[in-house]
């Protein structure tokens, strides 16, 4: 068996090399003449049934070693979903490579969303880390662990925009806001596909679902989505252009019928967009289904009727069902579907294949799998998860705890739960390499200070036989930490929830824990912003998780003795309750804005017999007029100031830039990180335009009592926006705003000549 193995020693080298590169030391890729030539000769010698079967890809859970072996030796398959392993993935590739008339590589994909092995916070959570640096390095680590498995292309990153939390697969994306989501789809892909794609860790990216996914109407996954095309091309389309700007290889088309047109059948999204306007030249593969959904959609009469559609907006390969294999011959035959289509879809399929360096080296290296969980990637994974937490609430002296503090009561199902932490999209992780906080907890102080009291069993539990227990651990201790949060199974892809509340009975608990009169901290650790208004209320400190990951439990025990200030930041606004979704702060202006003042809330209106005004603004009666925190919030055991907003002019045209600066002093005693916010407004738009936009985010690293000058670079472009005929920059007044969160900031004005 002479596998074109590279040698174990080599490949260590290239993955730290890798994973420290820069683009300094960027190697050529192969030039793309060559890459297209060989396409074009491979392709003159295949035949129609070897085109198709490039064209489809299949898990192939359900067949026979043999089965499996003889539909590779056939070149049935182009692809192969959720088959892995070293030696597997050796045996198939062989196959493929000395069995198959045109030995052509198979691709292996899987979805590899937040981690292989070594599981990082959801990608929400590490949103809020507003750091795409170490979200980078993390999906480095990923596409490492993962290729070390045969895995050569993962169906990440998700970056679908949404406004809504009720949706489960929130928790896959990166929030609501189309800039931030932008910078990390750019660190995602970069990271997943490294410095040079035929690194041996490079796998290739996926950007999904194209499009609009995450408008699903109440928030019920796979619905129906309506979305303007101002919206789609100033919002949702944003984070997609960033990955076709960063090299994504391949695209997937979505579940949703999008404005009565099914994703996967969308001629405007797929051609228009991403093939004539974005010039896209990588593989567009359709999720799990989506092709023969279609019919369900009442798009198509049949599984024909889906085949054609699908080939004609531009699905080059078909995930899991099977209508290329059944009808494009047909399809040919009969005159519906041309060559050229055909031969443009596999031309899409193999030059990815050949960009990955497949062709020279289809094997996995036997020795690699050896760095799995690393200590460095376990490292890694704590420190993102630290950055992903934020701080929603500190009462004075209530965070940090002291590590020489005498007792403190562990509380709540989240504190032990190896699983629940990892959070959703986890094929790979294990639970038993996840560190929980009482582990992290009991690591710090030691045994005998933590009184662990679940109290309850998992997140929905409504017994209430182990409040008693819990409670009196609380009463015994000089603190409570209680975890709270979702179990992993409530978020996720076909797991929306109509209410976003705490799940079971916890509320009911931190109510009594409150009693003690004890210092009650609460971490959240959910998949889902959660609508935790009356938990604030009752606790002194509350800090929001997410579901952080492996190494979970470190990254908070970190966060609760101080040995780091909390940094992260909300990727989404929260909202007080279900009723008030959508709340995503760039919304435009109503003609009847809302203050303070004009606000009746509900239980202050009398009883009233006749016609009368409450203000006539735009409120709930019940919720206010503003959300529960703004996107962007979080605080740190310090304080920052802003001062000093200076702008390099008052003015600029239309290809100018603007040189922004301010100051930021750390007013306390401890260091920190803090993430500084540039936002702006349109004043006036010939279509109406947001509130407010995010066009800038900086971490930076603050010693106590130092001031920092933070400098952002605005150019016009990031004005841009599509009024519904043509993307534009209108001239008029600015608002400019430099602060710590969509809510406050310092102001200035310039104009567009
Ligand atoms: C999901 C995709 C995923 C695919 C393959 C589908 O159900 O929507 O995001 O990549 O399955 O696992």
């Amino acid at each position: 068996m002479i596998y074109q193995l590279i040698k174990p020693s080599l490949f260590i080298i290239y993955l730290f090399a890798s994973l420290l590169c820069t683009s300094s030391c960027k190697q050529p890729e192969p030039k793309k003449n060559d890459i297209e030539s060989r396409v074009n000769n491979l392709l003159s010698e295949m035949t129609l049934d070897e085109k198709i079967g490039q064209m489809s890809q299949i898990d192939p859970g359900y067949m026979s070693v043999d089965q499996i072996n003889k539909t590779v030796r056939d070149g049935n398959y182009g692809s192969f979903l959720n088959v892995f392993g070293v030696a597997k993935i050796n045996a198939l590739q062989k196959i493929a490579m000395e069995e198959s008339r045109l030995k052509i590589p198979l691709l292996i994909g899987r979805d590899v969303i937040h981690g292989y092995r070594t599981i990082f916070p959801i990608p929400l959570g590490m949103a809020a880390t507003w750091n795409p640096e170490v979200v980078k390095k993390a999906f480095r680590i990923s596409s490492a662990e993962a290729s070390s498995q045969g895995i050569k292309w993962t169906f990440a990153p998700m970056i679908d925009i949404t406004w809504d939390p009720r949706w489960g697969r929130i928790a896959e994306g990166c929030g609501e806001d189309p800039y931030l989501a932008s910078a990390f789809s750019k660190a995602m892909v970069e990271g997943i596909q490294g410095e040079q794609l035929t690194d041996p860790t490079a796998v290739a990216a996926c950007a999904k679902h194209f499009v609009g996914y995450g408008f699903a109407e109440g928030g019920r996954d796979y619905n129906t989505t309506y979305i303007s095309e101002p919206v789609l091309r100033n919002v949702v389309l944003k984070p997609f252009k960033a990955a076709k700007e960063a090299g994504v290889l391949t695209f997937m088309s979505g579940f949703n019928d999008l404005n009565g047109v099914p994703t996967s059948g969308n001629e405007f999204t797929l051609r228009q967009v991403l093939r004539k306007e974005w010039k896209f030249d990588g593989m567009v593969v359709s999720d799990w289904g989506s092709v023969s959904e279609m019919i369900s959609h009442g798009y198509c009469a049949d599984e024909k009727e889906a085949a054609l559609k699908a080939i004609t907006a531009g699905v080059d390969m078909e995930m899991s069902s099977t209508t290329y294999v059944k009808h494009l011959k047909t399809l040919i035959a009969e005159g519906k579907v041309d060559q050229t289509m055909i031969d443009e879809a596999v031309k899409n399929i193999l030059r990815v294949k050949f960009k990955l360096g497949l062709f020279e080296n289809p094997y996995v290296d036997p020795e690699a799998e050896k760095q799995m969980l690393s200590p460095d990637f376990l490292d890694h994974a704590r420190t993102v998860a630290r950055q992903s937490a934020i701080l929603l609430k500190n009462d004075p002296n209530t965070l940090p705890l002291s590590a020489g503090i005498s007792s403190v009561a562990v509380i709540g199902p989240l504190a032990d739960a190896p699983r629940d932490q990892l959070g959703t999209w986890v094929f790979d992780g294990k639970a038993e390499n996840s560190v929980t906080p009482l582990t992290a907890i009991k690591e710090v102080l030691g045994d005998s200070k933590v009184n662990f009291a679940a109290g309850l069993k998992y997140s929905r539990d409504k017994s209430k036989t182990g409040f008693a227990a819990a409670i009196a651990a609380a009463k015994k201790s000089q603190a409570i930490l209680f975890f709270a949060g979702e179990e992993w199974i409530l978020s996720g892809e076909g797991q929306s929830r109509g209410e976003i509340n705490l799940p079971g009975v916890q509320e009911e608990l931190i109510e009594e824990l409150a009693k003690t009169g004890k210092p009650l901290i609460v971490v959240v650790m959910a998949g889902r912003p959660l609508a935790i208004g009356k938990v604030v209320e009752k606790s002194n400190a509350l800090l929001y998780a997410f579901h952080g990951g492996s190494m979970a439990g470190p990254a908070l025990a970190d966060l609760i003795f101080g040995k780091e200030s909390p940094s992260g930041k909300l990727p989404v606004t929260f909202v007080k309750g279900s009723g008030q979704i959508p709340f995503y702060y760039y919304h435009n202006n109503t003609g009847r804005p809302a203050n303070a003042k004009s606000w009746t809330p509900m239980d202050s209106i009398p009883v009233i017999n006749s016609q009368a005004s409450l203000g006539y603004k735009s409120f709930h009666l019940d919720y206010g007029f503003t959300p529960l925190f703004p996107f962007g919030y979080g605080l740190s055991y310090t304080t920052f100031k802003y001062s000093n907003i200076i702008l390099s002019s008052s003015e600029m045209d239309s290809k100018g830039s603007l040189t922004v600066k301010a100051s930021v002093l750390n007013d306390g005693n401890v260091d920190a990180d803090e993430i500084v916010q540039l936002y702006i407004r349109d004043r006036v738009g010939s279509i109406t335009r947001p509130v407010k936009e995010l066009k800038g985010f900086k971490r930076i690293h603050l010693k106590s009592r130092e001031t920092v000058g933070v400098t952002f670079e605005l150019p016009a472009s990031a004005l841009e926006f599509f009024n519904g005929k043509e993307n534009v920059i209108e001239p008029g007044e600015f608002d400019i705003w430099v602060g710590p969160n969509s809510d406050e900031g310092l102001h200035s004005v310039f104009i567009v000549k």
